[in-house]
């Protein structure tokens, strides 16, 4: 796995996660995109504030990566469209490992451009990871995760399956630094004496 991008962003993400007070005032709210005001009559108000406290450089972000992708979902949580993002990797790396370059590309296309999961995604994280420190990292994601992708579907389209092959890894190292980040481990037991944590 390539340790150039992963670094930095767990380095972004350790070094200004908890010092920096973000203002959590709600005056930002009117300057909010279109879109995500609707979303945000959907969220709770704990969730509402947090996002209302966003910078609006910030708020241009995610509304930036929200309108990159078309697809929208009208029921499907972020987990499930995680899942079919899995999906389209492992198809991804089936469609390399059999040199088959047009399900190669499909794939890849089809990752980069996943439905945004109904209630957006900062529906999704975690209340305290909602703050323009942490959510800056974001746009590097998307590179690591939906660039690559992108690249993948050209290289295999214009017939270079070891060049795609190598987007491989950065796309998994994104997928690795956002869990790092924004999600908790997976399918925690509420039952055990010791519960693991992260
Ligand atoms: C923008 C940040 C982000 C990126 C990038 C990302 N994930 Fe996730 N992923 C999450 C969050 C947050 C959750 C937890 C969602 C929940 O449980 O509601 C999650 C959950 C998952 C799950 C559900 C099961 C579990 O382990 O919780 C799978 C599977 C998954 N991601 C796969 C991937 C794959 C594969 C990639 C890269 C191709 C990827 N993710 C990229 C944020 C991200």
């Amino acid at each position: 796995m390539k340790k150039a991008l992963f670094t930095p962003l767990i380095l972004a993400g350790s070094l200004v996660t908890s010092g920096l007070a973000v203002a959590e005032t709600p005056k930002n709210a009117a300057s909010a995109p279109a879109e995500m005001q609707q979303m945000m009559k959907t969220y709770k108000p704990e969730l509402r504030q947090k996002v209302m406290a966003l910078s609006p450089e910030l708020k241009a972000t995610i509304q930036k990566l929200h309108a990159s992708h078309p697809r929208r979902a009208k029921e499907t949580t972020l987990r499930q469209v995680m899942h079919e993002i899995l999906s389209e990797y492992q198809a991804i790396a089936s469609a390399l490992a059999t040199d088959n370059a047009e399900q190669a590309s499909d794939a890849a296309r089809r990752l980069a451009f996943h439905r945004i999961p109904k209630g957006g995604l900062l529906a999704y994280f975690p209340l305290d990871k909602v703050n323009d420190s942490d959510l800056a990292v974001l746009p590097a994601m998307n590179a690591a995760v939906e660039g690559s992708a992108l690249k993948l579907a050209d290289a295999a389209d214009a017939g270079d399956m070891p060049r795609a092959a190598s987007y491989m890894s950065d796309i998994m190292t994104g997928c690795v630094a956002c869990h790092q980040k924004f999600r908790g481990t997976p399918g925690i037991s509420a039952n055990l004496m010791t519960p693991l944590g992260k």
